[in-house]
């Protein structure tokens, strides 16, 4: 399995996603602006790996911060990760959980060189845990994939997205490694294209049949009887199950509601805001035009085309079949079964 991100004693070292699969190239962050600008430009994607690397971004960051006004120093490190990527809460929860402990080492007197440290370790507890928590998605979600069935999948929700083994695709490599032989149907994902570029190299990596579909084809293939239950991940989901998750998720939702296809969502508990009532207050991230307008530099659309490039959609709970998690599998009525998983 790739290795998505990992701390080293050069610096925080992570494949880059941007150049996949063409190229297998590792790019090394030496600060935190660095990891910062990683996860602005998508050298790293995906809700979990971005809660993995801001993680490590705050500990490189404290490390080299000087001794006098760490404090203020910690607070700069801190805001200028969360102003990378708006919409994955596992960035903003990483980055609390790195806070809160600076801030309850500094109340206790620990000296510099010990905190540095602690950070540093708990960077790496943030990418064992996420890995750790796939792998139990994964047992909690395998049983749920009808037996040598077609799963269907948007984006990338898998290794890459997260410290290893996926969300989405953990489900599917469960599935198989307990001897069920699911296909995939991996949807492109217009526009950075997660789904042909990520998703098929992941998943050929572990001969895990796939086939690529454009995005519009979805529907087609649904009603003609080849998709037996669709997976996805998430980037926030609101107290109440609506999932946030990339552009076109809602489509493939209501068309699997429309072919009673069930529609499954993978994700850690880091993934789960409960502070949102509602998916209706989910900041959604908007790209740059030119993802739209342009294909690999290449462009496509005429000059001064007006362009939408919302990063993401939000599903409605009632599309939701049921959300597999680390601590179990959540069904409806979310406001409840969410909230019981929360607080196990
Ligand atoms: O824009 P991206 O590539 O970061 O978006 C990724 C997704 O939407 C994933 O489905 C989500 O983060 C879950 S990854 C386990």
């Amino acid at each position: 399995m790739v290795n998505t991100i990992e701390w080293t004693d050069a610096g925080v070292v992570m494949i880059d996603q941007t150049k996949l699969p063409g190229e297998e190239t590792y790019v090394t962050c030496r600060t935190y602006n660095e990891v910062a600008d990683a996860i602005r430009t998508m050298v790293i994607r995906g809700a979990p790996a971005i809660g993995c690397a801001a993680a490590m971004g705050v500990a490189l960051g404290v490390q080299k911060a000087s001794d006098e006004n760490i404090d203020a120093q910690v607070d700069d490190i801190c805001d200028t990760l969360a102003a990378t990527r708006p919409t994955a809460v596992n960035l903003f929860w990483a980055i609390e959980r790195m806070r809160t402990l600076f801030g309850k080492l500094r109340r206790e007197g620990a000296a510099a060189a010990a905190i540095r440290q602690r950070l540093i370790d708990e960077a790496q507890e943030v990418l064992r845990d996420d890995i750790a928590s796939n792998k139990a998605m994964g047992r909690n979600g395998a049983a749920l994939l009808p037996a040598g069935g077609t799963v269907m999948t948007h984006c990338n929700a898998g290794a890459l997205a997260t410290g290893g083994y996926g969300t989405a695709l953990g489900v599917i490599r469960a599935a198989v490694e307990s001897g069920n032989r699911v296909a995939v149907m991996a949807n492109e994902t217009r526009p950075f294209m997660q789904g042909a570029r990520l998703t098929v190299w992941e998943l050929q990596q572990d001969d895990i049949p796939v086939t690529l579909l454009t995005d519009n084809m979805a529907g087609y293939v649904m009603r003609c009887g080849e998709v037996n239950a669709v997976v996805v991940g998430a980037d926030r989901i609101a107290a109440n199950g609506d999932v946030a998750n990339k552009i076109g998720t809602y489509s493939i939702a209501v068309l699997a509601k429309e072919n009673a296809i069930p529609f499954y969502v993978a994700a850690p508990l880091s993934t789960l805001d409960m502070n949102l009532e509602s998916g209706d207050r989910i900041p959604i991230e908007e790209r740059s035009p030119d993802e739209v307008t342009e294909i690999r530099g290449r462009r496509i659309a005429p000059a001064k085309t007006q362009v939408r490039n919302p990063a993401f959609d939000i599903t409605p709970s009632e599309y939701v079949s049921a959300i597999i998690t680390e601590r179990g599998v959540a069904r409806a009525p979310y406001v409840k079964t969410l909230r019981a998983l929360a607080a196990r």
